[in-house]
């Protein structure tokens, strides 16, 4: 069979399957908020995260992905994304990505944040909210009409501004009975290229931000993906829907994500940066 390459638009029937799926993705992401501390391990994350999932009758698509060994990512300090759950114990001042992705009735909803465990330093506020921001930016874009550049060049503009780094190894995604299909949404670019959005798309940003260079390296177990100067990386994901007037954040959160949504004023005009 031949390899869609086009966009998919997806039908209404679809769009409540995939808003079913973002809202059971959410609701684990939320209640994985609830339960980060130091002394946890990352297994510890992936146990909840998989009795969670199933709990709702959904089913953890990381499970056996390509070989991936896990049924969540679980990313801390200098890894970028695709981290696997092992016996490591999370510290006081690590930050955390988890990134959950849920399959209910064939559907995927693909949502992570980056957590602080204990008090964070003044680096890793700094990575983690600018990717915060980076991804609120890139959602603030999209509409039919827009083009996928448009969302790139929000992340890098803003991300490029503080001196911090894009990553460029790995893009957003559309999704849908797939984890993973067209188009792919860079982080980085230019207003005005790429393809234009049309009401029904549906698909994640997640961008990736470095405190130090964009570069990444992968390391032997062929997942965990690191920064290549070992500096901190921080990450965000949300899946979108295109719809007529503007986006549907099909993983957007019924309330405050604990141990992440703490320095809600950071960009507030003067204050960032100060103590
Ligand atoms: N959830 C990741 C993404 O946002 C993909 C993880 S693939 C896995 O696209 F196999 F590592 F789970
Ligand atoms: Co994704
Ligand atoms: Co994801």
């Amino acid at each position: 069979m031949l390899k869609r390459r086009t966009v998919k638009l997806k039908s209404p029937r679809e769009i409540e399957a995939m808003r079913k799926a973002g809202a059971l993705a959410s609701q684990t992401l939320t209640a994985v908020g609830d339960i980060i501390r130091a002394g946890m391990t990352t297994e510890d994350i992936n146990t909840f995260v998989h009795d969670h999932t199933l709990s709702q009758g959904a089913v953890p698509a990381p499970l056996n992905y390509r070989g991936f060994p896990k049924s969540v990512c679980t990313s801390i300090n200098e890894v970028v994304c695709h981290g696997i759950p092992e016996d490591r114990a999370l510290l006081d001042g690590d930050i955390i990505n988890v990134d959950v992705t849920h399959i209910y009735e064939g559907f995927h909803g693909d949502t992570s944040a980056t957590f602080y465990v204990g008090s964070p330093s003044k680096e890793a506020i700094l990575v983690t909210e600018t990717s915060r921001r980076c991804l609120d930016l890139a959602i603030a874009t999209v509409r039919p009409g827009a083009r996928l550049g448009d969302i790139g060049a929000a992340i890098q503009d803003f991300a490029e501004a503080q001196q911090l780094g894009v990553v460029r190894d790995f893009v957003g995604h559309g999704i849908g009975q797939e984890f993973h299909e067209e188009p792919q949404v860079k982080h980085y670019g230019r207003a005005g290229r790429g393809e234009r959005l049309k009401a029904g798309m549906i698909f994640t940003i997640e961008p990736m931000i470095n405190l130090g260079t964009w570069e990444i390296e992968v390391l032997e177990d062929e997942w965990t993906a690191v920064t290549r100067d070992g500096q901190l990386s921080a990450q965000f994901e949300h899946t979108l829907l295109v719809t007529p007037d503007g986006v549907d954040v099909l993983t957007a959160r019924e309330r405050v994500l604990a141990n992440s949504e703490i320095y809600p004023d950071y960009w507030k005009a003067g204050t960032a940066g100060s103590d």
